[in-house]
């Protein structure tokens, strides 16, 4: 004799109906980790109608930890949960009927692929500090910034988590010819050796040469010397004058049509 006084068969049945209707939820397919400079998101399909989504992050040795709980959303900004970044995740995607179903049942669910940040995150684009041109290129360019923090408040660059795994290439070409050189930094900095006739393009981008996958990180803007750049910027002076005045002279002559016009 059940405990409520229900006879054990409705008992069952109640059980059942609760069990089925959770496996009924459809659960996430499509999972996708999309993660820059240590800054991840999860995604998946589909929509949810009339359920949730609650993410839980399962790392190797670290407690499983709840994002998004409750979420009608179908992404997660897990970047808070992944902080000891050498660890490999999985993501459990659970499918929730609703707020006090929680409990119950282990909630049906859908795992993601792993994923290791220290080596699968993008390597964002360095930014372009500085750069002179005479017989030497120089360029001053900045480690992008992750969104972990120091106990200060200020953020770590990818530098300070990738230390000295992390390299920089620059690739250089002399301005209309195609014949690019490369050269590599663990500083911030370049210094090479150019024609001092020559104008120069190039760009920017960080590698981990240790990385099986993603060993190059995204290309800088290409940025180009203009080593007669004086002289150019005088002959755009004069041209921007006669322009303005031609300008002036123009719209005095329309004022004049008006005036005429108007007199009429
Ligand atoms: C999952 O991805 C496949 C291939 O891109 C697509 O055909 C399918 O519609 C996606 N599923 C959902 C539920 O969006
Ligand atoms: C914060 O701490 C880091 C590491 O100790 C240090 O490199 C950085 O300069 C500090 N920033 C400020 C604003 O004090
Ligand atoms: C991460 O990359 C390093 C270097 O390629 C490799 O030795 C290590 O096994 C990788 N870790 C995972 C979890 O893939
Ligand atoms: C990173 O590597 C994976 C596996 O090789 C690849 O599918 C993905 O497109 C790469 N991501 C980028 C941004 O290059």
């Amino acid at each position: 004799c059940g405990a409520l006084g229900w006879p054990r068969a409705v008992q069952l049945m109640m059980l059942f109906s609760v069990f089925k209707g959770n496996t009924e939820l459809p659960t996430a397919v499509n999972i996708t980790w999309s993660s820059i400079n240590f800054k991840t998101i999860l995604q998946w399909q589909p929509k949810p109608s009339g359920y949730f989504y609650t993410v839980e992050i399962h790392g190797q040795t670290s407690d499983t930890k709840k994002k998004c709980t409750l979420t009608t959303e179908t992404e997660c900004d897990v970047t808070d949960a992944l902080r000891n970044v050498k660890e490999t995740y999985t993501a459990h995607i659970l499918s929730v009927q609703s707020t006090g179903m929680d409990n119950f049942e282990e909630p049906p669910f859908a795992s993601s692929e792993k994923f290791t940040p220290y080596n699968q995150t993008v390597l964002g684009k360095p930014e372009i500090q500085h750069y002179t041109q005479d017989s030497k290129l120089n360029i001053v360019f900045q480690d992008p910034l992750t969104p972990y923090m120091f106990p200060n408040g200020s953020f770590q660059s990818i530098r300070d988590i990738f230390k000295h795994d992390l390299e920089y290439k620059l690739y250089y070409w002399k301005d209309q010819s195609s014949g690019k050189k490369d050269a590599t930094t663990k500083s911030n900095t370049f210094e090479i050796s150019v024609d001092n006739k020559n104008n120069y393009c190039f760009y920017i981008q960080a590698i981990i040469p240790s990385r099986r996958e993603n060993r190059t990180g995204q290309e800088s803007m290409v940025l180009c010397t203009s080593v007669g750049r004086t002289i150019l910027d005088g002959m755009y002076l004069v041209n921007y004058v006669m322009l303005s005045l031609a300008l002036q002279e123009k719209s005095a002559l329309i004022f004049e049509y008006i005036s005429y016009f108007l007199e009429v």
